[in-house]
C-alpha cells in the first residue's frame, strides 16, 4: 500500500463558500422534463404533475441554484409559449435536439417546482433566434411585481408574486457551430454587452453571464473568451465555462486526470478575463460561472442515431449509466471546483434527471441514483464555511493525455459546525493517507465514506438500483492526526461535525451520522 501526507491550514483560505458552486441545469431535452420530472400519471404525480419520488431525490442530491430551460434547447426557445392556460399552449419544433415540445411546462410550472426543492432559479434567455426585446419581456414577466402588461399578464396566469430571479445567462453556447443563431465572438461580445445593459437598466441587481467556450478544445478558446469580455466586460459578473468529460479508448489512467483539463480550463479563463480587466482599468473582477459540467459520453452518443429525423415527444436520448470509475472523475470535478472557488463562484452539474443525469426514471416505473448521484450529494450536505486548499504529498500517476499527476487529491471545508475532507485516489492501488487536522481542534469523526468498488465499471440500473453505493471508509484519529484507507480507484470524504446541527436528510447516510470516537 502507498502513503501520502497532507497537511490541513485553516488560514489557507480559497474562499467562503457560495452554494451557488451546488446547482443544477434542467434542459428541456429527451426524458428530462417529460417522463422525468414531470408525468402526470405517474402514481407518484402531485397535483401539478411532477414525480414526488423524483422530488425527494433531486432535494437529498442538494442542489442549490437550477439553470432552465437549456442549453441548446433556449436557442430557439420561445418563452410565452410555456404560460398561460395549458390546454392553448402550442406544440413546436425543438430544433436542438430534433424533438417536439409541448410546453406543458414552463416558467411557472417549473418555479412553483423549485419551491418545494428549496432551490433557486437561474435563467437563459434565446439570443440564438430572439434578441434584446424578448429578453426584457422574460425579465418583466418573471420579476416585475405588478401594474405592468407583462407582470400582470404573470397574475392573470394565477402567479401575483414575481419569482425574482437574479441569476441570468445571456444565450447558450453561442461560439458553437451546433447552436441555433451561433455567432463569432465579435458579434456575440456586442449582443451581450446590449442585452446586460438594457436588462441591469430594468433591475439593477442582476447578476448576468456571458457565455464563454462550450470546452477547452474548442478553436476558439481564449480569445473567444477576450473578445466577448473586451465588448461585454461592463455589463456582465460572470463568463460561463462547459465541460464534459468521458473514457476514450479504454484509456482509464487518462480519463482519472480529467481534473486536469478542468484546472487548466479555469485557469486560462481567469487570465483572460484578468488579461481584459488590466487593460480596462476596470475595478471589477469577473467571476466564472460553470454552468455545464459532468460526464458525458458524447461520442458514443454522436455515432448514434437516437437524435435523428423523426419528430417524437420526449425521445431516450443521452441516458448515460454510469459507473464507478465515472463516479470517481465526477468527484474529482466537483473538488476541482472548490479548488478553484476564489473565481468558480457558481456551477451547474448538467444535468439531473434522465440526460447525462445523477438520477433515473423509468415511466410508470421507479426512480433510482446513479453512482455520480453520491459525491454530489455528500459534499452538497457536508461542505461549508470556508474552503480550504490542503498541501499533498502524494507520489504521482502517470497518464498518456496529461502526464503526471498526484495520486491523491484533497479539498477541504471548514465552517462552525465542522469540517470537512474530500479525497481522491486516482491511482490503482490503495493509499493510506494521514492527514494533519490538529489545526481543526476537531475531535470526533462523525462520518467517513467512500465510493469504490472491485469493478470500476459496476453500475446501478433499474434491474439492480443498489448495486453501487458508499460505504463506510476506514478512517480513525488520533493526536490530530486522521489516518484514512483510500482504496484504489476511490472518491472518500471524512466529516468532523456536531451531528445535532445538520440538516436531517432522507436514505442511507442518515444511519452512519452520529460520531465515532477515534
Ligand atoms: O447538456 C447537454 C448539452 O450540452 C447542452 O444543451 C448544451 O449547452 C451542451 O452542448
Amino acid at each position: 500500500m502507498a502513503h501520502a501526507s497532507i497537511r490541513i491550514d485553516p488560514d489557507a483560505v480559497v474562499a467562503p463558500l457560495d452554494r451557488r458552486i451546488f446547482g443544477g441545469f434542467v434542459e428541456h431535452l429527451g426524458r428530462h422534463v417529460y417522463d422525468g420530472i414531470y408525468e402526470p400519471g405517474h402514481a407518484a404525480a402531485d397535483e401539478l404533475g411532477f414525480r414526488k419520488d423524483v422530488t425527494a431525490l433531486v432535494k437529498e442530491l442538494g442542489v442549490s441554484t437550477i439553470r432552465y430551460p437549456g442549453g441548446n434547447f433556449v436557442s430557439g426557445y420561445r418563452w410565452e409559449d410555456g404560460v398561460g392556460p395549458r390546454e392553448q399552449r402550442p406544440v413546436r419544433r425543438d430544433l436542438a435536439w430534433h424533438a417536439l415540445e409541448t410546453n406543458q411546462v414552463g416558467l411557472n410550472e417549473f418555479a412553483t417546482w423549485l419551491q418545494q426543492l428549496d432551490s433557486e432559479l437561474m435563467l437563459a434567455v434565446n439570443l440564438g433566434t430572439r434578441g434584446i426585446q424578448e429578453a426584457l419581456d422574460l425579465l418583466e414577466y418573471t420579476n416585475h411585481p405588478s401594474g405592468t402588461a407583462l407582470s400582470d399578464l404573470r397574475a392573470e396566469h394565477g402567479y401575483p408574486d414575481p419569482w425574482n430571479v437574479t441569476m441570468w445567462c445571456l444565450g447558450n453556447e453561442m461560439d458553437g457551430p451546433w447552436q441555433t443563431g451561433f455567432m463569432t465572438a465579435d458579434d456575440y461580445g456586442k449582443l451581450a454587452a446590449r442585452t446586460g445593459q438594457a436588462m441591469k437598466a430594468a433591475q439593477r441587481d442582476l447578476q448576468l453571464v456571458a457565455c464563454g467556450s462550450s470546452g477547452s478544445s474548442m478553436p476558439t478558446f481564449g480569445e473567444w473568451e477576450r473578445t466577448v469580455l473586451e465588448h461585454a466586460y461592463d455589463h456582465v459578473d460572470f463568463v460561463s465555462a462547459h465541460a464534459y468529460y468521458q473514457e476514450r479508448g479504454g484509456d482509464l489512467d487518462s480519463y482519472l486526470a480529467s481534473a486536469a483539463d478542468m484546472r487548466y480550463f479555469i485557469d486560462t479563463v481567469v487570465a483572460t478575463a484578468d488579461h481584459v480587466k488590466h487593460r480596462r482599468k476596470s475595478d471589477k473582477t469577473i467571476m466564472i460561472s460553470f454552468d455545464e459540467w459532468n460526464i458525458w459520453y458524447l461520442d458514443e452518443h454522436q455515432a448514434s442515431d437516437e437524435v435523428n429525423d423523426e419528430w417524437r415527444i420526449a425521445p431516450r436520448q443521452l441516458e448515460d449509466v454510469y459507473s464507478v470509475a465515472d463516479a470517481v472523475v465526477f468527484g474529482s470535478l466537483l473538488m476541482t471546483l472548490l479548488e478553484r472557488h476564489d473565481r468558480v463562484r457558481s456551477a451547474s452539474l448538467a444535468q439531473l434527471v434522465n440526460v447525462i443525469a445523477p438520477i433515473m426514471t423509468e415511466p410508470g416505473g421507479p426512480a433510482w441514483k446513479q453512482t455520480t448521484f453520491f459525491p454530489f450529494s455528500v459534499t452538497s450536505r457536508l461542505a461549508q464555511g470556508q474552503v480550504l486548499r490542503p498541501e499533498v504529498h502524494a507520489q504521482s500517476v502517470e497518464s498518456t493525455v496529461y502526464g503526471a499527476n498526484s495520486a491523491v487529491d484533497c479539498v477541504a471545508t471548514d465552517g462552525e459546525d465542522g469540517s470537512a475532507i474530500f479525497l481522491l485516489n486516482r491511482s490503482r492501488e490503495a493509499v493510506e493517507v494521514t492527514v494533519d487536522v490538529s489545526a481543526l481542534e476537531r475531535g470526533t469523526i462523525a462520518e467517513a465514506v467512500t465510493l469504490w468498488d472491485e469493478d470500476v465499471y459496476a453500475k446501478n440500473t433499474m434491474e439492480q438500483p443498489d448495486r453501487v453505493g458508499l460505504r463506510d471508509a476506514q478512517a480513525s484519529l488520533a493526536d490530530g492526526a486522521l489516518t484514512i484507507r483510500l482504496e484504489p480507484i476511490s472518491w472518500t470524504q471524512s466529516a468532523s461535525h456536531d451531528p445535532s446541527v445538520r440538516h436531517e436528510v432522507p436514505g442511507e447516510h442518515a444511519a452512519r451520522r452520529g460520531p465515532r470516537r477515534a
